[in-house]
């Protein structure tokens, strides 16, 4: 049976009682308005541990945009039916002002990540998130954190977070889920009308198209002829890149990498959507 805890209290005293039995708590960190790509974090934490903490919080620091956050969509009863369907053990949805004192600041060094890709179009960001992230460890304390490649520099910024502050969690990237026609999963993807999804699509597609290439064509080629294929209104191409998976450093020859990833960020009409192939 699915519980919920929306205060701080209480969800540190049960996660402190289930480590103190010596089982493990895998937690999956969200925002809400859940999706497969969720849901296949949830099932991948009740396969690993002995109990899974899910938690809905629509993080106001992290929102670099105002509209963004207003519109963010916020379906709970839909989440705590598919939760409860999925076997979660706990939802941790607390509210903002129980998780924010007045007036409370933070930063961490995150070095470069922070200036690079989502982090320079989205400033302060990763600041937002981790200052969430790292509350949210304290107080559910987790033995393992489930978070998906769809988010890729996330996964690099909490995992650096988590070295920066020696704790005690495992990060755990699991595989972007997608709809069937290659879409990556988001629960921005309500925004979209009609004609904006079918051309969102395109996002997906172009990452494919730089994937199938790679083998025979030389990085620069590839990288210009799939840019020409984001260039149609309405969607506007933010950045597309590859990287090193391991640094997001951007390379310039395929043999520079053992693991090449294509990262892109878009606006699709309103809606900004970001996707990922590891190529
Ligand atoms: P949210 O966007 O709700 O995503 C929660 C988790 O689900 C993240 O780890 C994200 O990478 C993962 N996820 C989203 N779409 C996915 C997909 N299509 N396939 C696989 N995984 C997917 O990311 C956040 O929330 C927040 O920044 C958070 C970490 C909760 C901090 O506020």
């Amino acid at each position: 049976m699915l519980q919920i805890i929306t205060t701080k209290a209480e969800m540190q005293q049960i996660a402190t009682a289930i480590k103190v039995q010596g089982k493990t708590l895998g937690f999956v960190p969200t925002m809400g308005a859940l999706h497969n790509g969720h849901l296949n974090l949830i099932a991948r934490s009740i396969e690993e541990n002995d109990i899974t903490v899910c938690s809905i919080f629509v993080n106001p620091t992290q929102f670099n945009d105002p509209s963004d956050l207003e519109r963010y969509p916020r379906p709970v009863e839909a989440d705590v039916e598919k939760l409860q369907r999925a076997k979660c053990d706990y939802l941790f949805m607390p509210s903002v002002e129980e998780m924010y004192a007045k007036g409370e600041t933070w930063h961490l060094d995150l070095g470069y990540l922070e200036n690079i890709l989502e982090g320079a179009f989205r400033p302060g960001h990763y600041q937002g998130v981790t200052q969430i992230v790292k509350k949210l460890f304290d107080i559910v304390q987790p033995t393992n954190a489930y978070f998906g490649q769809k988010d890729f520099q996330q996964v690099m910024v909490v995992k650096k977070m988590v070295e920066l502050f020696n704790l005690p969690v495992n990060i755990i990237r699991c595989p972007t889920v997608r709809e069937e026609e290659g879409l990556a999963m988001s629960s921005r993807n309500v925004h979209l009308s009609d004609s904006e999804h079918k051309l969102a699509l395109k996002l997906s597609q172009t990452l494919t198209f730089i994937k199938n290439n790679r083998l025979t064509t030389g990085l620069s080629d590839v990288l210009n002829e799939a840019k020409t294929q984001l260039t149609s209104p309405p969607i506007v191409l933010e950045y597309l890149v590859i990287v090193d998976g391991a640094t997001l450093n951007e390379i310039t020859a395929w043999e520079q990498s053992k693991e090449p990833v294509a990262l892109l960020a878009a606006k699709v009409g309103k809606t900004r959507l970001i996707d990922n192939m590891v190529l």
